[in-house]
């Protein structure tokens, strides 16, 4: 039997980890009072008892309005800081962080307050020896216009980030929405990663288009791939791995997809766990994986398989996945 001690003791990589996804209520109402904004809760059971959610829909709704007590560089500061003093009790040697600039700009703060604040963390993190990057997501409900625009504002910062996402509401909005401006910063020199969300509509279709249309260098959830051997055998060739979010998938579908992810662990694809949105789910990333270790019976091999394929398939240079591990 796996213990919780033994996974949050092995060193890991979180590569799927949205900041805006880990205010805990505390650092909420703090901000709230500091900023002089009404989220309309006024004690920390409050704020807990507003995070009810059975869907992606319905998650997204609590977490935009949330971000309004994120208002200056130092809160996001503050935030990053909270996950990765968090990530440092986990073990977590090193982290990829996504971060959502458009949810912050299109409510009138700049993009430098935001990449500023969150870029300050990484470099106090790295003073307790948390190694972190940050990944730009673009909003692909929002026009591919305004991913464009974003895009632009952050290249002056383009040395505070290493990669772009694509996150937030997938229905009617393909990767291929996004084809000019990934094939402008894959030039540019960016990693390039998508949320490719668990059953959707059409995720065959957005998973193709993710991989063989923007060329995708990881998959963010993406284990519907089960589905199609073809592109199973492409993430094989091309070693691109899945970074999936078992807790998180619990809540907005009802299932881990334990069985999918063993599934493809097993035949060598690079499947690494990750927490997601961890203040949402209270859930950080040894929860997530002891909790997938309990319900589908994981062997010692297994888990530590996972944490090495969230080295494996990090943005870092080979040596020092060598020193992490
Ligand atoms: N999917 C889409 N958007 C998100 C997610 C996710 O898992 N988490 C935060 N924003
Ligand atoms: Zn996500």
């Amino acid at each position: 039997k796996v213990t919780k001690e033994f996974i949050q003791g092995l060193p890991k990589a979180e590569l799927h980890l949205h900041l805006e996804g880990t205010l805990e209520p505390e650092l909420k109402l703090r901000l709230a009072q500091k900023n002089h904004i009404n989220i309309g809760q006024q004690t920390i059971e409050e704020v807990k008892a507003a995070y009810q959610f059975d869907s992606l829909t319905s998650f997204l709704q609590v977490y935009y309005p949330a971000m309004n007590v994120l208002q200056d560089k130092e809160d996001f500061c503050a935030l990053a800081l909270d996950y990765l003093k968090k990530a440092k009790e986990h073990n977590v040697k090193y982290t990829e962080m996504f971060f959502d600039p458009q949810a912050h700009t299109s409510r009138g703060v700049p993009f430098e307050t935001v990449i500023n604040g969150y870029y300050e963390a990484t470099l106090q993190a790295r003073k307790f020896g948390v190694e972190a990057n940050l990944i730009m997501c673009f909003l692909r409900d929002m026009p591919a216009e305004s991913a464009m625009e974003t895009y632009r504002q952050a290249l002056p910062y383009r040395d505070k980030f290493i990669g772009i996402g694509l996150d937030s509401d997938e229905r009617n909005n393909p990767p291929l929405k996004f084809t000019e401006v990934f094939a402008l910063a894959k030039k540019d020199g960016f990693h390039i990663t998508m949320h490719c969300d668990i059953d959707q509509e059409n995720s065959i279709e957005h998973i193709r288009q993710a991989l063989l249309e923007i060329g995708t260098e990881r998959l963010d959830h993406g284990t519907n791939i089960v589905e199609d051997p073809s592109l199973i055998a492409y993430i094989q060739e091309h070693n691109i791995g899945l970074t999936c979010c078992p807790v998180s998938n619990s809540f907005v579908v009802d299932d881990m997809k334990g069985k999918e992810m063993l599934e493809l662990l097993h035949q060598g694809i690079q499947i690494t766990v990750n927490s997601d949105d961890p203040a949402y789910f209270q859930s950080y990333i040894s929860d997530d994986l002891y909790a997938l270790a309990q319900k589908y019976e994981l062997s010692q091999d297994d888990v530590v398989q996972i944490a090495k394929n969230s080295f494996g398939i990090a943005w870092i240079l080979e040596d020092k996945k060598k020193e992490y591990l």
